[in-house]
C-alpha cells in the first residue's frame, strides 16, 4: 500500500525501510510534520504514518480525507495529537503502536533521575575544562528513597521495577490499580496527594487526556516534598511549565528531568542550533542547572525503532487486506475520566 510517512528523520527511515522488506509497501518519506498546512502532501495516498508532534486536528483530517486517506497509522503509543472523534466521523481509521519497548522509556526516565542526582552534565563539562573540583556535585543514595510512579501501565511498571531493583520504597497511583504488580514490587497504591507528599522522586507515566492535562500544577507542586526530583517522560502538558519554573525558582522542586515539554511541537526533533529560541518558557527552563531537558528521545532505542516499524507496517498491511485492525484506537477507547 502507498504510505506517506510524515516527520521522518534518518533513524525512522532506516528502521522502516528494513522492516518493509517483509511488507513491501510503497513508502514515501516526508520531512514536514503532518498539520493542516502539509496535509495536502498526502493527496492520493490511502494511508499516512504520523508521529507525536503532528497536529491531526479536524481541519487537517478534512484535507487528508478529501485527498483519499482512509488510514492514519501513528508510529507512537500516544494518540493525543489526533482528533479521534472527527476521524471516526470521517471514516478515517487510526492505529497506533500500543507496546514497543516500555524499557526504552523507563530506562530513560531513570537515566534522567540519576543524571540529575549525580550532576552528570555539570561534572562532565567541568572535567572537560580540567576542573576536577567536586564542589556542588553532592548527590543522594537512591536506595531507600521513596519513588512515586504516576500511571502504572506498561512504562510505569517497567520504571517501578527498576527502582525496586535499586531498593526504593514505591508508591503508585493509577485509575486502575494493579494489585498483583504492587505485590511483585512491594509497592502501595495511594491517592495522588499521598504520592506527592511522601515521594522523593516522582515519575509521570500517564497519557495526556483532559483529566491529566496540567495534573502537576502549582497546587500539586506545593504538596510535593521540598527538594523533590520530578521526571516527565509522558507528555509535556501533564506539567504546567510556568508553575514548575516558579517552584524551581523557590527551590521547592530540587530537580526536574523533562523528556517532553508542553509546547515542544515545532521545536523538538528539529535542529534549531543556528536560530534564536522563540519559546521563553523553554528558554527559562534551560537556564536552571538542576533541569535536564531531552528532546522527546525516551523511545529512541534500536529495539523500540524496530518494533515500532514492524507494528506500524503490519497495521497498514492488515488494513490493505481488510483484516481486523488489532491496534486500532477508537474515540470511545479514550480513557474514562479519573475519579
Ligand atoms: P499504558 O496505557 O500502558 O499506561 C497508562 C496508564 O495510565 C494506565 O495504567 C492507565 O490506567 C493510567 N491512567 C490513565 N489516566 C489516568 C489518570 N487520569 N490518573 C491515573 N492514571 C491514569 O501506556 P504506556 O505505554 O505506559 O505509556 C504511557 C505514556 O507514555 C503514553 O501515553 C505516552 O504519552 C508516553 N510515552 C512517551 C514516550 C517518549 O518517548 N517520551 C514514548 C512512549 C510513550
Amino acid at each position: 500500500m502507498r504510505l506517506a510517512v510524515f516527520d521522518t528523520h534518518r533513524y525512522d527511515r532506516s528502521a522502516l525501510e528494513d522492516a518493509n522488506a517483509d511488507f513491501r509497501h510503497a513508502l514515501a518519506f516526508l520531512e514536514p510534520r503532518l498539520t493542516l498546512q502539509t496535509a495536502r502532501l498526502a493527496e492520493g495516498f490511502p494511508a499516512v504514518c504520523s508521529f507525536v508532534n503532528d497536529r491531526v486536528d479536524a481541519a487537517a483530517l478534512a484535507v487528508l480525507r478529501e485527498g483519499g486517506v482512509r488510514l492514519i497509522a501513528t508510529r507512537s503509543a500516544g494518540y493525543n495529537h489526533i482528533d479521534l472523534v472527527e476521524a471516526e466521523r470521517l471514516g478515517v481509521r487510526v492505529t497506533r503502536v500500543p507496546e514497543y519497548s516500555p524499557h526504552a522509556v523507563a530506562e530513560h526516565a531513570v537515566t534522567l533521575v540519576l543524571s540529575l542526582n549525580r550532576h552528570i552534565p555539570r561534572a562532565v563539562a567541568r572535567v572537560r575544562d580540567w576542573n576536577f573540583s567536586l564542589e556542588g556535585l553532592v548527590g543522594f543514595d537512591v536506595a531507600g528513597k521513596t519513588v512515586g510512579v504516576v500511571g502504572t501501565g506498561r512504562i510505569g511498571r517497567a520504571t517501578a521495577r527498576i527502582f525496586h531493583g535499586f531498593g526504593c520504597r514505591l508508591l503508585c497511583h493509577d485509575v486502575t490499580p494493579d494489585e498483583a504488580f504492587a505485590r511483585e514490587v512491594g509497592a502501595r497504591y495511594v491517592p495522588l496527594e499521598t504520592l506527592y507528599s511522601e515521594s522523593d522522586v516522582i515519575s509521570l507515566h500517564v497519557p495526556l487526556t483532559p483529566d491529566t492535562r496540567h495534573m502537576v500544577d502549582a497546587r500539586a507542586l506545593a504538596r510535593m516534598k521540598r527538594g523533590v526530583v520530578l521526571v516527565n517522560t509522558g507528555r509535556g502538558a501533564l506539567i504546567d511549565s510556568r508553575a514548575l519554573i516558579d517552584a524551581l525558582k523557590q527551590g521547592h522542586v530540587g530537580a526536574a528531568g523533562l523528556d517532553v515539554y508542553e509546547e515542544e511541537e515545532g521545536i523538538f526533533f528539529q535542529d534549531l542550533s543556528g536560530q534564536v529560541l522563540q519559546d521563553d518558557v523553554l528558554a527559562r527552563l534551560l537556564t536552571f542547572p538542576n533541569v535536564l531537558v531531552t528532546s522527546h528521545q525516551a523511545f529512541l532505542t534500536r529495539e523500540a525503532l524496530v518494533s515500532i516499524a514492524r507494528t506500524t507496517l503490519g497495521s497498514v498491511q492488515a488494513f490493505e487486506r481488510g483484516e481486523p485492525l488489532v491496534h486500532e484506537v477508537r474515540a470511545r477507547s479514550v480513557l474514562p475520566p479519573a475519579r
